[in-house]
């Protein structure tokens, strides 16, 4: 099973994707968490452009470089193996932040699902990206050109607008949000042992 937890910076992604690999672990699961962008060569371009970033074109092409290296490397090994994968981002990242750049996130959509699985479970933690900034700076980090509050408002819009995605309210109580993404995902898996 392939679950996807995204959601803009400050959204609580991190957080929550440790706590359900901890929780699934504790129900005798097997489980990995990964997070894109990856320590691949494109991820690490990626990382090294943060503050001047890319011509669009050319950071959208390292982010799927990166992704189908992820997908190869990582994913679907996983998945052979019967573990739960657990991404902290995803191709929905892609879809959201380089639509919100001028792409077309339908078309951002397909050229990603021709070279990523699709997963079982997609959670977008949603939260005002007025709030979300005041969280990454309150954990100390310095908000890059990722995080401008125009660029991330158009964002959250397409974020919003995934199909089949479960909006979580990410203002909510921590414990709340963590119940509902536990009780939601242990739902999927029963259904997914029904259909084995
Ligand atoms: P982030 O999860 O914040 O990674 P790090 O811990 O390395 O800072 O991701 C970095 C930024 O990359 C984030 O602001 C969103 C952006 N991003 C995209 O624009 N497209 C993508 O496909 C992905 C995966 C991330």
């Amino acid at each position: 099973m392939l679950i996807a937890i995204e959601g803009i910076d400050g959204s609580g992604k991190t957080t929550i994707a440790k706590f359900l690999e901890e929780e699934l672990k504790k129900l005798g699961y097997s489980v990995v968490l990964l997070k894109e962008p990856t320590d691949s060569e494109w991820g690490r371009r990626i990382r090294e452009s943060y503050n001047s970033r890319l011509r669009p074109e050319e950071e959208l092409e390292l982010f799927l470089k990166d992704r189908e290296y992820d997908v190869r490397e990582n994913i679907v090994p996983s998945l052979k193996q019967g573990k739960i994968v657990i991404m902290d981002r995803y191709y929905f990242s892609t879809i959201a932040y380089q639509g919100a750049l001028g792409f077309n996130p339908e078309e951002l959509r397909e050229m990603n699902e021709k070279i990523a699985l699709k997963p079982d479970l997609v959670f977008i933690l949603d939260i005002p990206p007025e709030k979300a900034i005041l969280r990454v700076k309150k954990r100390g980090d310095k908000p890059n050109d990722f995080e401008r509050i125009e660029y991330l408002r158009k964002v959250r819009e397409i974020f919003l607008s995934t199909k089949n995605a479960i909006i979580v309210d990410a203002m909510k109580d921590l414990e709340e949000i963590k119940r509902e993404i536990l009780d939601k995902t242990v739902e999927k898996l029963k259904d997914h042992l029904k259909k084995d």
